[in-house]
């Protein structure tokens, strides 16, 4: 395990090296706020049912910040979506179970309650900011209105209230509180939209967040504001948070723990100082290799993951990322490996994870494998 001051550090909008939050891993004593066990999501195509979220299986304590990374398409939204009950009509949950435990210490199937009592639980629970939230905002509602009729909705009815709540988080997300309260989302840039989505997600003090990739369409001085901005609100009000990210100096960041998703699986679930330090599947070292050093060590050559994502409609055959993986061996393509703990709350699905390192080289001439067409 590495030391505290080894952790990951990225600079601030001046330059400054900024260390990461005081972080301190999982909280193990936390009561677990949220439980995911063998999820599975399918949405319908002219193929069949293609499963894009399968079997995973995930803990939230309170408090955490949980990052969850992977290429696009590993279902990364579409877990965001089936845990807010938001997937679209075409999507369905095939099989799993949700379990959340309210700020009062209630226990709730939530994938079961019915509609009135999940309406009740949402933003005053749990909110979600979108992918792309800069465009959620309905253009013609002033931002006063949205914030009002979200509270209205929720059973806040003291205007004079909901709207110094909202002032108030309106400046604590870095903005001028007067003037975009009164102002249209079509007057404010993506960047101060973006705000204004976490900004309301915030307004009914919700346990858990949701941030489906936060900074992604910003210039990079506006991601960085958007994720000092996080930060401190975390540190000011200390909610629990999953946050999803192609970007894994955000996660380096921001996370106490990561979770990594390979073709609808949770592959990797750790601390993210072992996460980062000494990833244990094939997968993470693929996204780690292909981005700068964020552990701040020497410079070594970016190397891409080769080979695509798979085809969902035509998983390979046992794990599925045998087809790009350097360690691949006989079992890998004829066994699925389970999620394992190999030390202390880091779980990895891989048969050859004690023979995986950082190093780029094992990399460099992997012939990567067609995948047969399944019968469908
Ligand atoms: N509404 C939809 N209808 C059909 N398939 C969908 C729909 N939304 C997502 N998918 C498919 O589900 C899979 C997972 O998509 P998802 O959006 O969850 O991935 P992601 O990890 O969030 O990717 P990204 O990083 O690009 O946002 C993909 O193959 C995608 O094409
Ligand atoms: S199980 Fe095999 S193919 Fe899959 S990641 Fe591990 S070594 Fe690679
Ligand atoms: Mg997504």
């Amino acid at each position: 395990m590495t030391s505290t001051d080894e952790r990951p550090t990225t600079p601030n909008a001046q330059g400054d090296p900024v260390p990461t939050r005081d972080a301190t891993g999982p909280r193990p004593d936390a009561p677990v706020v949220l439980r995911v066990e063998d999820l599975w999501v399918e949405y319908r195509t002219e193929r069949g049912w293609m499963q894009a979220v399968r079997g995973v299986d995930l803990e939230i304590r309170a408090g955490e910040a949980v990052a969850l990374i992977g290429e696009s398409g590993s279902g990364k939204s579409t877990l965001g979506f089936a845990l807010q009950r938001m997937l679209v009509r075409s999507a369905r949950v095939a099989r799993g179970k949700v379990t959340y435990r309210t700020r009062d210490g209630k226990t709730v199937d939530l994938l079961n309650v019915d509609d009135k009592q999940f309406r009740q639980l949402r933003w005053r629970e749990f909110s979600m900011v979108f992918q792309a939230a800069q465009n959620s905002l309905n253009p013609v509602i002033k931002v006063s209105d949205t914030f009002q009729e979200t509270a209205r909705a929720h059973g806040e009815h003291n205007k004079g209230r909901i709207q110094e709540k909202a002032l108030e988080l309106l400046r604590k997300v870095q903005l001028d509180g007067d003037r975009v309260y009164n102002a249209y989302p079509h007057e404010l840039s993506g960047g101060m939209r973006q705000r204004v989505s976490i900004a309301l997600s915030l307004l009914l003090d919700p346990q858990l967040i949701i941030l489906d990739e936060p900074t992604t369409a910003l210039d990079i001085i506006t991601q960085r504001a958007i994720i000092d901005v996080i930060r401190t609100l975390r540190d000011q009000l200390d909610f629990t948070m999953i946050f999803i990210s192609h970007d894994l100096s955000l996660a380096a960041e921001l996370a106490d723990k990561v979770v990594t998703m390979y073709a609808g699986e949770v592959v990797e679930d750790g601390p993210v100082r072992d996460v980062f330090y000494q990833p244990k599947h094939p997968y993470t070292v693929g996204l780690l290799n292909a981005v700068p050093p964020i552990t701040g060590e020497d410079f070594t050559p970016l190397t891409a993951i080769p080979g695509a994502t798979p085809n969902l409609l035509n998983i390979p055959s046992g794990c599925p990322f045998h087809p790009r993986c350097p360690y691949r061996t006989d079992i890998c393509s004829r066994q699925n490996p389970p999620l394992v703990e190999i030390a202390p709350a880091h779980y990895v699905a891989c048969h050859h994870h004690d023979q995986v390192t950082k190093e780029p080289e094992i990399w460099e001439h992997i012939e990567v494998e067609e995948v047969a067409e399944a019968a469908v």
